[in-house]
């Protein structure tokens, strides 16, 4: 069984236009093994089934086994993969479970890559209105009507000239609100958000800005959102745990009592 390609608005298999006639499989309970889909015997039945009434495609709702997909290429069905996540819930909020909505999706797909059945993925599903509407709504406010401005006035003299930096370079595309009001805390993660900052087009950041500003925010999280770090750090690896303790311990080193 080849692989269908898509040629134009059309799916070509070889030199063949392939018309997709298909019909929905599943969802299934869960067997006590926690495999979501009928017995195999079974799966062949209705595959041989839906084969001999015309049709070449199924569409299922979760990430099928291996043996499934052979029951497909045997009986010259091409599976539309649907990997669920949960849309229905508050994904964003949870950076972990963000995380983890990614690598299952990895997972799955690697389980499942090159296999002849495979005629597509469906990534998740309509993200529902309710969640983007909230989502839109508390992620603005809370960037926009937050503070957008640090009060450096215990600052030690140092960082006070990085805020100086900061707020030139950091406020050119976006309001200041957006660094300030973030839950980013860690050196690790504002490094790494530094460094998508200063690859946009037209950023205008050198890598000594960067630095400051890296220094500014690594010291300002240690201080204003010390209690959002701390619970951060007790999440973390010990070996990460340490990585970002030594990097903020570097930055007070350099600026305390100066
Ligand atoms: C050249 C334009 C530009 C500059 C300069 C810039 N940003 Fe951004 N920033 C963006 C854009 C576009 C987004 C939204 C898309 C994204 O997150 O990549 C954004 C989003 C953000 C966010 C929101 C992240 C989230 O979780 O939604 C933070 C925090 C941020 N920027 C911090 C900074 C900091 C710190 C600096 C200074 C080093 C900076 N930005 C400079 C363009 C810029």
């Amino acid at each position: 069984m080849q692989r269908p390609r898509v040629h134009g608005k059309f799916l070509f298999v070889g030199e063949e236009k392939f018309w997709i006639r298909g019909v929905t499989y599943g969802t299934f309970k869960p067997d006590h093994s926690g495999v979501q889909f009928p017995p195999q015997d079974l799966v062949e039945r209705d595959f041989r089934a839906i084969a001999d009434a015309g049709l070449n495609a199924i569409r299922v709702y979760t990430a099928p086994p291996l043996w499934l997909m052979h029951a497909a290429a045997a009986f010259g069905l091409r599976v539309m993969i649907g990997l669920p996540w949960e849309q229905h819930v508050t994904f964003l909020d949870d950076r972990v479970r963000a995380k983890r909505i990614l690598s299952d999706m990895r997972k799955n797909v690697r389980r499942l890559a090159g296999h002849p059945a495979v005629l597509c993925y469906a990534v998740g599903n309509e993200i529902p209105a309710s969640v983007v509407r909230w989502y839109g709504k508390a992620r603005v406010e809370r960037f926009e009507k937050g503070p957008a401005t640090v009060d450096i006035s215990k600052y030690p003299e140092g960082i006070k000239a990085n805020y100086e930096v900061f707020t030139q370079k950091c406020s050119q595309c976006h309001k200041l609100s957006r660094p300030i009001n973030s839950d980013y805390a860690l050196p690790d993660e504002w490094s790494r958000y530094i460094k998508r900052m200063m690859n946009k087009p037209g950023s205008g950041i050198s890598s000594a800005e960067g630095k400051k500003i890296y220094e500014f925010l690594t010291y300002d999280s240690s201080v204003r959102k010390k209690a959002m770090l701390d619970e951060k750090l007790a999440k973390a690896t010990p070996a990460d745990k340490t990585t970002a303790e030594t990097k903020i311990k570097e930055v007070h080193d350099k600026y305390d009592s100066k």
